[in-house]
């Protein structure tokens, strides 16, 4: 029994989806669901940590997102998402389907990322060094060329 994808699927999605997971007249049923219902869970995961925007039938739909870019639900860590769509496969889709946390970092981190998306967190460090070095550099300068005798 997941008892902590079940706490997670009460307190973040039931609220639209149900306890029952069928939703209502305004969210969409979890039962068998493209997302819920194939042999690949990496729709579903990404539904959790991103949310859906679209608009269906001119009715505009919106699932917030639960990753790390939530803003007004629970952030979810990537257990509490792997939890929470294992609970949700082996109640409303493919009982089959196992989710790991390791999927999830897959998922969110949309496969191999760019090379300047990896050396983007140093970029800042790197320029801020640069400056301290070179300030460095005009202060020695300038400490030797004031202690130069004067002799013209
Ligand atoms: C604020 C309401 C709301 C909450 C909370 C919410 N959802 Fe949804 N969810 C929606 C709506 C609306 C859609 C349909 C969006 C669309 O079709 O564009 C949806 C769609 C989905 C789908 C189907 C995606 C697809 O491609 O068809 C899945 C699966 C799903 N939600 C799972 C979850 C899970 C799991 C949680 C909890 C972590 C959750 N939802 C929380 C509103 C919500």
């Amino acid at each position: 029994m997941n008892e902590k994808g079940f706490h997670i699927f009460s307190g973040s999605c039931a609220a639209c989806h149900q306890v029952n997971g069928e939703g209502n007249n305004h969210y969409p049923s979890l039962f068998h669901n493209t997302a819920t219902g194939g042999d690949n869970p990496d729709n579903l995961i990404a539904t959790i940590l991103f949310g859906l925007s679209r608009t269906v039938n001119d009715v505009p739909t919106f699932m917030p997102a639960f990753g790390p870019n939530a803003s007004f639900t629970d952030r979810l860590s990537d257990k509490d998402v792997a939890d929470v769509s294992n609970y949700v496969l082996s109640h409303f889709g493919n009982g089959k389907v196992q989710v790991t946390a390791a999927d999830v970092l897959r998922v969110r981190e949309g496969g191999e990322k760019p090379a300047l998306a990896e050396i983007a967190p140093f970029i800042v460090p790197a320029i801020v060094v640069v400056v301290i070095l070179l300030a460095l550099i005009v202060a020695v300068f300038v400490a030797r060329s004031r202690r130069r005798p004067a002799h013209a």
